[in-house]
């Protein structure tokens, strides 16, 4: 059968959501051919696996299930680029973007010959519905700030909730970021000028099960999602990241320094030793949390990580001060053979723990997969399809 359009929904621990979605868009849907893409990021609730056990009784339902990946922008990319359908809607699966609109939008898509039909809350029919004020003010922060040397002026660039057409897609697909949580955004700076647009106004609904990932590091993503676009190819953001945690941490070295010396009682040497163990604990703790917050170390992998890291960041002060030493007695003046050290100790800082203290883990991950697989049993249960029932196809 040939899809007229697709639905892709990322997911990430949406279990409680997915069936009456479904049900909602069948019932959004009627007369329309079309088919529903989730993908999930390895939610340890086991969204993924309820949606593969339900598609033994809904052939036009599919499962991308994502592996050591997080990312709202990303998994959406990966759901359009996986469509049979011409047209795809991109949607919250937790029944906040209200579905009914999809046939006015699709209408519009073909009918007006569009690119792209946003789902605006900020035009006339639409609103924020009961939206936290909170929310809203951030809302509209986060649209000032897109609209800042952007080509298309939406009334709503922070929408989630839009319909593309797969083969306008693959013409800027590549160019695309891939950060955080605003796709939309992502793709309106990413697609030139030449790009087709249409809105159609909806009421955004509050959220009834599970929770919401809007978080600090989201927010954080979007300034790198904005720094990306505009300065694009030029940084390395992880890299960023991490240099500015170092930075940070120079900064307090000196501050807790002057601190500990004013105090007194306590020798330099003895002082410098205590603060750098500190500094670099922290350090650590900072770059574990929000510079490589997609591999983050807990428990014993933790404390592993850590002593890798100081033993990294021990040999950087070495080097450190080994060239900055010999640049200075070249006859640079101080401060720059300071900043040539500390700049090659970022370097090295960077890459040595890149490949050492955050590499990739393989077995974590497939810890996480047991203790998934285990809660999509226990989810399944009511459902009539226990552990090991074999899978039909539809
Ligand atoms: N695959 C995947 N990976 N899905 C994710 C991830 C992730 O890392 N993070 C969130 N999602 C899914 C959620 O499961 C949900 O279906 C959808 O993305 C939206 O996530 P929420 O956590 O519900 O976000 P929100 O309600 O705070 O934000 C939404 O509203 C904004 C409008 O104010 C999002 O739709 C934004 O895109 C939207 O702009
Ligand atoms: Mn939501």
């Amino acid at each position: 059968m040939a899809y007229d359009l697709a639905i892709v929904l990322p997911t990430f621990n949406e279990s409680a959501n997915v069936a009456p979605m479904i049900d909602r868009l069948a019932r959004a849907l009627a007369g329309v051919r079309y088919e529903v893409i989730f993908v999930d990021d390895d939610s340890p609730d086991g969204t993924a696996d309820l949606v593969r056990r339900l598609e033994r009784d809904h052939p036009n339902l599919r499962v991308i299930h994502r592996i050591g990946r997080r990312g709202l922008a990303s998994a959406t990319i990966e759901g359009i680029l996986a469509a049979a359908a011409p047209v795809v809607a991109v949607m919250d699966a937790d029944l906040q973007h209200d579905e009914s609109i999809l046939p006015e939008m699709l209408r519009r898509i073909n009918g007006d010959n569009l690119d792209l039909v946003v789902g605006s809350r900020n035009i006339q029919g639409g609103s924020m519905g009961q939206f936290a004020a909170w929310r809203v003010k951030l809302s509209q922060l986060g649209r000032r700030l897109s609209l800042i040397g952007a080509e298309h002026q939406l009334s709503d660039p922070m929408s989630g909730f839009f319909m593309v057409r797969v083969d306008s897609f693959e013409r800027f697909a590549h160019r695309l970021s891939a950060i955080g949580f605003k796709i939309l955004l992502d793709i309106v700076l990413s697609a030139g000028p030449e790009l087709r647009i249409g809105e159609v106004p909806y009421r955004f609904r509050l959220r009834e099960h599970g929770e919401s990932k809007l978080d600090m590091m989201v927010g954080l993503e979007y300034f790198e999602l904005l720094v990306d676009k505009h300065l694009g190819s030029l940084v390395n953001l992880r890299f960023i990241l991490f240099a500015l945690v170092g930075a940070f941490g120079v900064g307090l070295h000196l501050l807790i320094l002057s601190a500990l010396l004013r105090v007194g009682n306590i020798g330099f040497a003895k002082a410098q030793t205590l603060t750098t163990f500190m500094v670099m604990l922290l350090n650590f703790v900072l770059n574990n949390t929000v510079t490589y917050r997609d591999r983050r170390l807990r428990g014993w992998r933790f404390l592993r990580g850590l002593v890798t890291f100081c033993l990294a960041c021990g040999l950087g002060v070495v080097a450190n001060v080994a060239i900055a030493n010999d640049v200075f007695h070249r006859g640079l003046p101080w401060w720059l053979a300071a900043l040539i050290g500390l700049m090659f100790s970022a370097v090295w800082n960077f890459a040595v723990t890149s490949m050492t203290t955050w590499r990739q883990d393989r077995r974590s991950s497939e810890q996480r997969a047991r203790r998934r697989i285990e809660a999509a049993a226990k989810l399944a249960a009511p459902h009539g399809g226990g552990e090991g029932l074999p899978a039909k196809s539809a």
